[in-house]
């Protein structure tokens, strides 16, 4: 079952939302992509399958962090660095995931899609929305 993007998750910065409701249309394709198909890295198309979707992540991680941070560098936000070491956490978990795609190592396509999950609920929902609220009152954006 999809994942419906909701506007309560968004966090009032435009530019910041539109990149997450993106994200979520990555893990609905994720999920699609591998609703039939076997739990296991057995074969090849699974595996190079799987490949892209971690590249997608990838790309996405590093364009949307990037914005992300400009924000919070240009407002003065002083738990930057605080948030700054989640995305990176992020995208050396991408990378672990990458590396073992191609080692192929027993990873399930379900262990991709519980991390994005997770990510979506812990760091999406939580710690960006913190920084939307900050951005709102100290430079002020119609939300
Ligand atoms: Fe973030």
């Amino acid at each position: 079952m999809p994942f419906i993007w909701d506007k309560f998750y968004n966090i009032g910065i435009n530019e910041i939302d539109a990149q997450h409701e993106s994200f979520v249309n990555l893990l609905n394709r994720v999920s699609e992509t591998y609703e039939n198909m076997s739990n296991s890295l057995g074969n090849d198309e699974v595996k190079m399958k799987m490949y892209l979707d971690v590249l997608n992540l990838r790309k996405y991680a590093f364009n949307h962090f990037l914005t992300e941070e400009k924000y919070m560098i240009s407002s003065k936000y002083q738990q930057y660095f605080e948030h700054k070491k989640q995305h990176d956490a992020f995208i050396k978990k991408v990378f672990e995931l990458e590396e073992a795609v191609i080692n192929s190592q027993e990873i399930s396509p379900q262990k991709l899609i519980n991390f994005m999950l997770s990510w979506l609920e812990g760091h999406i929902q939580k710690v960006d929305k913190a920084f939307g609220n900050y951005y709102k009152a100290m430079v002020g954006v119609k939300s």
